[in-house]
């Protein structure tokens, strides 16, 4: 029984991630990212736009030249240098106007945060809808941080953190390239 409720769960959400993609013409339109957006990329969105990241990039080939394009990133790096890049890029490229976002990684998840950025993404969303994305969100935002365990020092830990968010939507960024 346990089992076959986890499945519906399962496809409950991805019924609802597939209403989120069609849905991306809302409130996160400035991300126009065709990939199917999981409740945890859709908060890293929500950081990328938050944390103005765009003031010096875009995310294709097209606009403003000056702007570093990060086209084509998902899949570029593997996490364990996104995770030390984003917190001092300075180590990676030296003298980089590149900020460093360190705290982000020091910030955990939000769920009253989480349950925001769903509500301002689509009008019909249900307490359990919300409870069941937030569930999904655990389980991507573990599996991140244990993949990142096994490339750090032994009894390093790794938060639930914002920044692993960022990382997670980062990781998903297509290229424009055929
Ligand atoms: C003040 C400008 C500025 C801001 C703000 C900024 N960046 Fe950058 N970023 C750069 C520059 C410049 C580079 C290119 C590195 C270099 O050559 O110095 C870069 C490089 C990167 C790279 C490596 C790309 C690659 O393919 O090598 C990533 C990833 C990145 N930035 C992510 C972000 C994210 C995420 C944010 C927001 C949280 C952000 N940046 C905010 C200036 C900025």
């Amino acid at each position: 029984m346990y089992q076959f409720t986890v499945l519906l769960a399962m496809i409950c959400l991805y019924g609802f991630n597939i209403q989120q993609v069609t849905n991306t013409s809302g409130s996160l339109s400035i991300i126009s990212i065709d990939t199917t957006q999981t409740p945890l990329v859709m908060y890293g969105a929500q950081i990328f736009k938050d944390k103005k990241c765009q003031r010096c990039h875009r995310l294709d080939e097209d606009g403003k030249k000056r702007l570093k394009s990060l086209d084509g990133l998902g899949g570029k790096f593997p996490d364990i240098w996104l995770y030390g890049f984003l917190q001092d890029p300075e180590t990676f490229i030296p003298k980089t106007r590149m900020p460093s976002f360190e705290s982000l990684f020091k910030k955990e998840i939000d769920k009253n945060r989480f349950d925001k950025i769903l509500l301002q993404s689509s009008d019909n969303i249900s307490a359990e809808q919300l409870d069941l994305a937030w569930q999904k969100l655990q389980l991507e935002v573990n599996e991140i941080r244990s993949n990142l365990q096994k490339d750090l020092p032994q009894g390093t830990d790794v938060l639930s953190s914002e920044g692993l968010a960022l990382m997670a939507f980062l990781q998903k960024i297509p290229s424009s390239k055929k």
